[in-house]
């Protein structure tokens, strides 16, 4: 058992001790897995330090070095990527507006992507782990461009098809400029006055998109990228493939990379449980067919995924094992107190089915 400050916790560890808040009220009971999410609440609640179970040679500083040698590649270069998400920045940051200079710029950035997209053949999602929560929205638009442009792809549209695509994919929620920046970063739930406002983005983006040289098709992925499946969605209620095809497309990748991501007012969740949820959806949110080809290229537990086994072992995800998503390569770290000679070891779950995946952090 070890005394550690929250913030240098590993998520994924065992805490040791029952920990009460500075008014005495149990937090969190002994032998339950810290989680990431709960500093801001520890904090909150005067907890400074915790007790957690040694975890042996599985330190942060083994992880983080882990993490580096597995050389996570992207989908689309670096270069590709810092200058599309400048370029969203500086257009979402004029007033109001769009102009044709931004629409050229975005139609040759996406034309990059498309480029480097078809040269991969087969590609699976290893998209940037490290996100600030400031920059979420540049973020998200160049990633919900890419991941739209994968389903794009895997359906075969023609090549000016997939350019329509990318350009209203990176600018879908460009409506956002026209809704106060108190509601569109609020650190907590929407009201529903505040919700009914920020729904107003569709409509918006559309209005802006509509002046500009860009593809009616683009522009339309604006107004209908928040319709759903069934009819419930917004702005208009359009059911099934009533949806324009390319506003159904990116709805899929908007709820997967929103899910994936920290928000301002919500932690990510973990890439199987976002896999769960976006595949449990088909028919109510999202077209089925449409979700099937997305859900193709996800990775469930991409490569540096920390881990928890069955046997309750913790890891780390080192490979993928293409015909078995669920079972990858993992190194198991050994618990310092019991007399292994090895600090840890690596293992095939598709060759071990006893062990499998219970958690992940
Ligand atoms: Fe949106």
């Amino acid at each position: 058992m070890q005394k550690h400050f929250i913030g240098g916790v590993i998520p994924g560890s065992i805490i040791a001790q029952d920990v009460y808040g500075s008014d005495g009220i149990l937090l969190i009971k002994k032998g339950s897995m810290f989680r990431e999410q709960y500093i801001p609440r520890f904090i909150d609640a005067g907890v400074q330090e915790i007790f957690v179970e040694e975890n042996g040679s599985m330190t942060p500083e083994t992880i983080t070095t882990i993490r580096k040698s597995l050389n996570i590649q992207d989908v689309i270069h670096d270069k590709t990527r810092t200058h599309a998400q400048n370029q969203i920045k500086k257009t979402m940051l004029k007033f109001k507006s769009v102009s044709n200079t931004d629409v050229q710029k975005i139609s040759q950035i996406v034309e990059d992507m498309i480029e480097q997209l078809l040269d991969k053949k087969d590609f699976v999602f290893a998209l940037s782990q490290l996100r600030s929560v400031d920059d979420y929205t540049y973020q998200h638009s160049v990633n919900v461009g890419v991941l739209s442009l994968i389903i794009g792809i895997d359906l075969a549209l023609e090549q000016e098809q997939l350019k329509q695509l990318g350009m209203g994919a990176i600018l879908h929620d460009i409506g956002k400029i026209m809704i106060p920046e108190d509601i569109i970063k609020k650190p907590a739930k929407l009201t529903n006055e505040e919700f009914r406002e920020v729904k107003k983005h569709t409509e918006y983006g559309y209005e802006i998109l509509i002046q500009t040289d860009i593809p009616e098709e683009a522009a339309r992925i604006a107004l209908h990228h928040h319709e759903k499946f069934d009819g419930t969605g917004y702005s208009r209620g359009l059911r099934n493939t009533k949806i324009p095809l390319f506003a159904r497309i990116v709805a899929v990748a908007d709820v997967y990379d929103a899910m994936s991501n920290d928000r301002v007012y919500q932690k990510r969740s973990a890439p199987d449980k976002v896999f769960r949820e976006i595949t449990h959806l088909g028919d109510k949110h999202f077209d089925t067919k449409i979700m099937e080809t997305f859900a193709r290229h996800i990775n469930i537990y991409p490569t540096g995924t920390g881990i928890v086994l069955n046997s309750g072992h913790r890891g780390i995800v080192l490979y993928q094992n293409k015909l078995y998503p669920e079972s990858p390569i993992v190194r198991v770290f050994l618990p310092k107190d019991q007399d292994y000679k090895r600090l840890y070891f690596d293992l095939d779950l598709s060759l071990n089915t006893k062990w499998y995946i219970i958690e992940t952090f």
